[in-house]
C-alpha cells in the first residue's frame, strides 16, 4: 500500500524519491535528505528549536492526528534531524528511518516496536555486551524473552529455539568484537520460514560495505555513535525499515496491524502501508519513551556521514595490513579479521563484505589476560578506549569493560576468550600504526 503523501515526514518513504534512487553511495551521503532551495543555506541548518509555530489550532490538531504533514515537537519530528533520517534509509535502501539518542535506545525500539510482555525472539549470542545485556536482563525484567543462539548452529537447530509468541531474530552483521559475519540471507530465510523479521546491527559494517536488505533483512539498527558519526564527537542510533516485511500475514503483529488505543485508534499497516513499523515507532515508543537525538546530534553525525565511504575504504585498508601484521608476530596467539586467510568463513566475506570488513580486529596475545594488559599500557600512538570505531586508533579489553557483567560462560558464547583484545584502526598512516604495535609487542615475544 502507497504511503500517502502527507504522511511521508512522519514514517519517512525515501524510496520514492527517484533522484535519489539512482544515486551512488558517495553521492547519498552528501546529497541525500536536503537540498537548499534557491538562496537557502549550502549546509544542512540546525533547526535549534524543540517547538514549531502554527497559526490555528485546527491545524495542530490535524498534525496530531497524522492528517497533515510537518513538524510540532521536536521529539517526535525536527528538520535536522528528520533530513539525517532520510539520508540513512537512503543508504540503507529502506523506505524510512527514526534516529534516538543511541544505539541501546535503536535496540530497545527494534524490539518493543514488534514484542511486549509475554513475547520471546531469538538472537544471536554473538553480540556487543551492552545489547547482550539489555536482551537477558532488562528485557527479561519487562517480560520478554530471548533466547540466544550460536550463529552457527544449523537449521534445523535454529528452527527448535522459536515459539509460538516468537517475534523476531536479531544478530549483528559483523559481531562486536569476535567478528563474526552473520549469514543475512540464511537468517533472513530462518526468520521468515517463521513468519518473522530478521532485525540486523549494522553498525561495524556500514551501509557502505554491506546493506542487510539487499540479503533480505527486514529491519537495521545502528549505533551511529560509531562509524557514522566516526570522530567520537556524538552518541545516536538509528533504527531503519526496508519496508519489504508483510505485518498482516502470519497475524502475529496486531499491534501495527489492528488499531492503536492510544493514538485515536489509528492502524499503521493502513495509514503508513510499508512505512508502518517506523511510523509505529515515532507516534508510540518515541512519543513515550523520549529517547530522540537532538538537532545538534544530528548535524554532528551529517558532518560524519558525509565522508562515509572515504572513511570505511581506509578504515579497512589499514586493519587489512595490521591483521597481516598481527598474525605473523610472535607474540601473538590468534587474529580475527575476515579478509585472513585463517579466517574461518571466507566464503561469507566474499558476499557480504567485498569492499572491505572495517576497521576492527580481534586478537589474542600468548601471555593472555596479563600479556594482553602489558600489551595495551605500553602502547604510544594508540589510545586505550571505551569506544571503537573511531578515526584515531583505539584498543579496549572487551572482558574487563564493555563485557564485563557477562560471566565466563556468557563470554565464551559471545565468542570472547579473557584475554581476548579488541583494536580499531583508524585512519593514522599504516606505517606509524604498525610501529606503535610493533615497540609494544617485542617485548612480549622475548
Ligand atoms: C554493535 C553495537 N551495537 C550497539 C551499541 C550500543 O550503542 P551506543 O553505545 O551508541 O548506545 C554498540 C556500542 O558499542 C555496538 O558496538
Amino acid at each position: 500500500m502507497p504511503v500517502p503523501a502527507h504522511l511521508h515526514k512522519f514514517g519517512g518513504c525515501v524510496a520514492s524519491r527517484h533522484a535519489e534512487r539512482l544515486m551512488k553511495q558517495e553521492s547519498l551521503c552528501l546529497h541525500a535528505g536536503y537540498a537548499p532551495k534557491n538562496g537557502e543555506p549550502r549546509v544542512l541548518p540546525i533547526a535549534q528549536s524543540t517547538t514549531f509555530r502554527y497559526t490555528s489550532t485546527e491545524e495542530v490538531a490535524r498534525l496530531f492526528d497524522l492528517a497533515q504533514s510537518g513538524f510540532f515537537y521536536t521529539r517526535l519530528g525536527n528538520p535536522t534531524v528528520d533530513a539525517v533520517e532520510q539520508k540513512i534509509a537512503a543508504l540503507e535502501g529502506g523506505v524510512g528511518a527514526l534516529c534516538t539518542s543511541s544505539g541501546q535506545a535503536a535496540s530497545l525500539i527494534s524490539v518493543l516496536n514488534v514484542a511486549k510482555s509475554g513475547d520471546h525472539f531469538v538472537s544471536s549470542a554473538s553480540i556487543y555486551g551492552g545489547t547482550f545485556n539489555l536482551f537477558a536482563v532488562t528485557l527479561k525484567r519487562l517480560g520478554i524473552e530471548v533466547t540466544f543462539i550460536d550463529q552457527h548452529a544449523s537449521d534445523e537447530e535454529l528452527d527448535q529455539a522459536i515459539r509460538p509468541n516468537t517475534k523476531l531474530v536479531f544478530g549483528e552483521t559483523l559481531t562486536n568484537p569476535s567478528m563474526d559475519i552473520l549469514d543475512i540471507e540464511r537468517f533472513a530465510a530462518f526468520a521468515h520460514r517463521h513468519g518473522i523479521p530478521l532485525v540486523v546491527d549494522n553498525t561495524f559494517a556500514t551501509p557502505v560495505l554491506c546493506r542487510p536488505f539487499d540479503f533480505g533483512a527486514d529491519i537495521v539498527v545502528h549505533s551511529t555513535t560509531k562509524y557514522l558519526d566516526g570522530h567520537a564527537v556524538q552518541m545516536g542510533g538509528v533504527v531503519v525499515d526496508s519496508g519489504n516485511f508483510d505485518w498482516q500475514a502470519s497475524g502475529k503483529f496486531p499491534e501495527l496491524c489492528e488499531p492503536d488505543a492510544s493514538y485515536h485508534g489509528l492502524v499503521y499497516t493502513q495509514a503508513f502501508g510499508k512505512a508502518a513499523f517506523i511510523a509505529k515507532a515515532r507516534a508510540q515508543l518515541m512519543r513515550d519513551l523520549g529517547c530522540c537525538q537532538t538537532p545538534q546530534g544530528a548535524f554532528y553525525l551529517n558532518l560524519g556521514l558525509e565522508t562515509l565511504p572515504l572513511r570505511m575504504a581506509k578504515h579497512s585498508q589499514n586493519a587489512a595490513l595490521v591483521a597481516e601484521f598481527l598474525a605473523a608476530h610472535p607474540a601473538v596467539k590468534s587474529v580475527k579479521y575476515p579478509t585472513l586467510a585463517s579466517y574461518p568463513d571466507r566464503k561469507l566475506t566474499a558476499k557480504y563484505l567485498p569492499k572491505g570488513c572495517c576497521g576492527v580486529i580481534s586478537l589474542e596475545l600468548k601471555g593472555g589476560r596479563e600479556a594482553g594488559a602489558r600489551f595495551i599500557d605500553s602502547l604510544k600512538l594508540i589510545s586505550l578506549e571505551v569506544h571503537v570505531a573511531d578515526i584515531r586508533t583505539c584498543v579496549l579489553h572487551p572482558a574487563s569493560s564493555t563485557h564485563r557483567q557477562l560471566t565466563d560462560e556468557q563470554l565464551a558464547e559471545c565468542g570472547i576468550a579473557p584475554g581476548t583484545i579488541r583494536l580499531s584502526v583508524g585512519l593514522e598512516h599504516g606505517d606509524d600504526i604498525l610501529e606503535d604495535l610493533r615497540q609494544a609487542l617485542d617485548p612480549l615475544s622475548k
